[in-house]
């Protein structure tokens, strides 16, 4: 098979491929990473790159326009290497790791708080897997009972434990370690459940170490999102958190929702692809958290995690093809312990992942890990608890009751879907200020570098302030009566010029167009008639809430007060919101550390009542009336309209003109 060389730019490497290869396989293979939002279809056009020398053959669409196709850009996709290449991948194609160290990304300037009970259940210390130091009677001739009856025999005597299942790997290394330690052992003992009834958990000896190893007590907890790993060490014998880390989830580049990866995941071996691409990314949280934390890998024998319903089947290999279509069926909601080395992760062979329990196909353990979390369900108060992303996730309810359901709102709250949307990473505009004389705008970019596109919280703030300057129609049209000379039309329809070409970090102006700004409305109105519709159906009305809890990494960005604007929150007193931040992760750490939580959070997933709102006509009719700015119940968004009174016209005086 003839060869031809590749070189990536600006990486600056050069790989051998078949003549022929598709350029986004290669790069992957090469485990250089461009963005492909759609899993390589063709779709998204988020990965662009640049042809510097050589050829292709493909990666024309619609998706590259003829200026771009003559300066030699290419949808990498699409494009086979016909010679050898130098491709350059260009900034908006790429992804910047860095944006996950939070040092360096500036935090959320609104309100973050931990509701009370969430602090005070952190500090309850009764974790999942305890060690118990026992002395053990040496054998002699009047007592040469086996050496595991001689140790169970003091695990109930010196701790009343009795009733305890043993694992094999346990009894592989025991008599060693009983004589190493000189007649003094360590038991791990883990207490989740085995198959039995949500809440009950049983004691199993999974090791017994020489000596007393009581200090040296280990778990992990990891919030496995479709987009970013996070990771946390704990030190159980201390009961707290050691050290953090995390990584973009390796399965990105089979597309970038969980809808995609479903997809890929049912052709081919495309499951143990995915399988094996999130463990190998997991592999890599775990071996920096031991790093930062300075302990070693056999200390840690148990880890928690929290992800959605079809992230949970892929890293364990379930099938997913019965969660994409009706009737929405997943292969479970709750799955007993799993040793980790079946799974492929690097943790000592004795050790077990535990996975928060799922409610439904689409509101999974990471929604049950934040409803622990956030500590509603044990609260009189009616709460609304809301995860944004491409699948939004809603939870209200009460001590009293909890119902959930999820609404498909898209892409368009990670910059999918938007002519320069992008993830939240260095270079995305995550903040506008827009002057209501000039219509000139204020770009903030994330790591303050040149903007490269808008990210989802970018898009909520440029929206209101269309809003709020007049720019915008209620209908989400500009207004083309006025003289903003930032509007002009293009192949979408009217479009705003929010970055010119001579300011930008990409090859061109940076525009939101009409297109851009409709898909946005569906996202806003897809998540406000999620609520809307289960409220409906307990009959409340969101005057009823008494607070709202935002969760999620998006969320903690998002700017209530804009959001509000927009019509994707509801018009409450600000006072009324809270974020939560990563609820997941902080779930699955209090699911380990106390193992009453964790019954908790078993019970939680058994009581939450879920609303599949795909087929439900009120959700349709609530979509539909959504699909305006605010809403079309303008009565509903009482102090947006009287902010919206003091424009004047439909909202305002005319801002907006073609030039
Ligand atoms: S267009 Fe190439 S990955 Fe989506």
């Amino acid at each position: 098979m003839q060869e031809v060389n590749l070189t990536l730019l600006p990486d600056n490497m050069t790989v051998a491929v078949p003549k022929g290869e598709n350029l986004l396989r290669a790069a992957h293979a090469a485990g250089v990473h461009i963005n492909s939002s759609c899993g390589g279809q063709g779709t998204c056009g988020k990965c662009r790159v640049l042809v510097k020398k050589g050829s292709v053959i493909g990666g024309k669409t619609e998706k590259v326009s003829d200026a771009d196709y003559a300066k030699g850009y290419r949808l990498a996709c699409l494009s086979h290497a016909e010679t050898s290449l130098e491709v350059e991948i260009p900034p908006e194609s790429r992804l910047h790791r860095g944006v996950l160290d939070a040092s360096k990304v500036k935090r959320p300037t609104g309100r973050l708080a931990m509701p009370r009970e969430t602090e005070a259940m952190a500090g309850i210390h009764h974790p999942v897997i305890e060690k118990k130091v026992i002395i053990i009677d040496a054998p002699d001739l009047e007592d040469n009972a086996s050496d595991l009856s001689r140790t169970l025999r003091a695990l109930k005597k010196q701790h009343n434990l009795e009733d305890v299942s043993v694992d094999y790997q346990a009894i592989r290394g025991l008599s060693a370690a009983i004589r190493d330690g000189g007649w003094k052992a360590t038991a791990a003992i883990l207490y989740t459940r085995f198959g039995s009834k949500p809440g009950s958990s049983h004691p199993r000896i999974i090791s017994i170490e020489a000596g007393d190893t009581s200090a040296r007590h280990h778990s992990i907890a990891i919030d496995v999102g479709t987009t970013t790993v996070c990771g946390e060490l704990i030190d159980l014998a201390r009961g707290e958190t050691i050290a953090e880390a995390s990584d973009y989830n390796g399965q990105i580049k089979y597309g970038e929702d969980v809808i995609s990866r479903m997809v890929f995941a049912g052709k081919g071996d495309g499951l143990s692809i995915l399988q094996k691409t999130v463990v190998d990314t997991m592999n890599g949280v775990i071996a920096e958290l031991l790093r930062k934390g300075n302990v070693i890998r056999n200390d840690v024998p148990h880890l928690t995690i929290a992800a959605n319903t079809a992230m949970t089947h892929l890293l364990l290999g379930l099938d997913t093809r019965y969660i994409r279509s009706a009737p929405y069926t997943p292969a479970v909601n709750q799955v007993p312990p799993v040793r980790t080395s079946e799974l492929g992760l690097d943790l000592p062979g004795h050790a077990y992942l535990y996975a928060m329990p799922m409610i439904s196909s689409y509101v999974g353990g990471d929604i049950v890990a934040g409803v622990l979390a956030s500590g509603l369900h044990r609260r009189d108060r009616n709460t609304l608890f809301i995860d944004i992303g491409t699948n939004g996730e809603i939870v209200v309810g009460n001590r009293e009751w909890l119902v959930t359901a999820s609404c498909s709102a898209g892409p368009a709250f990670e910059g999918g879907g938007i002519r320069h949307g992008m993830r939240a990473t260095f270079g995305a505009i995550e903040e506008v200020r827009i002057d209501p004389e000039t219509c000139e705008p204020v770009v903030f970019t994330i790591g303050e570098e040149k903007p490269k596109g808008v990210c989802g919280s970018g898009i909520i703030n440029i929206v209101a302030e269309f809003l709020e300057t007049g720019l915008l129609e209620p209908n989400g049209k500009f207004r083309t009566d006025g003289k903003a000379a930032r509007l002009r039309r293009g192949s979408d329809g009217m479009e705003y010029v929010l970055v010119t070409a001579d300011r930008s970090g990409i090859d061109g102006d940076i525009v939101i167009t009409e297109v851009d700004i409709d898909n946005f409305m569906r996202a806003k109105g897809a998540m406000y008639a999620g609520y809307q519709t289960l409220l409906e159906s307990v009959g409340l009305s969101h005057n009823d809430l008494d607070e709202v809890i935002i969760a999620g990494a998006f969320g903690s960005y998002v700017d209530i007060e804009k959001s509000i604007v927009t019509g994707l929150f509801p018009d409450l007193p600000v006072e009324r919101f809270s974020f939560i931040g990563n609820s997941s992760l902080q779930g699955a750490r209090l699911a380990t550390m106390s193992r009453e939580l964790l019954a908790e959070a078993e019970e939680i997933a058994a009581r939450m009542t879920n609303f599949e709102l795909s087929e439900n006509k009120s959700f349709m009719d609530h979509y539909v009336a959504s699909l305006f700015f605010p809403h079309t119940e303008i009565r509903n968004f009482p102090t947006v309209m009287e902010k919206f009174r003091n424009i004047g016209g439909t909202y305002g005086p005319a801002r907006g003109g073609a030039r």
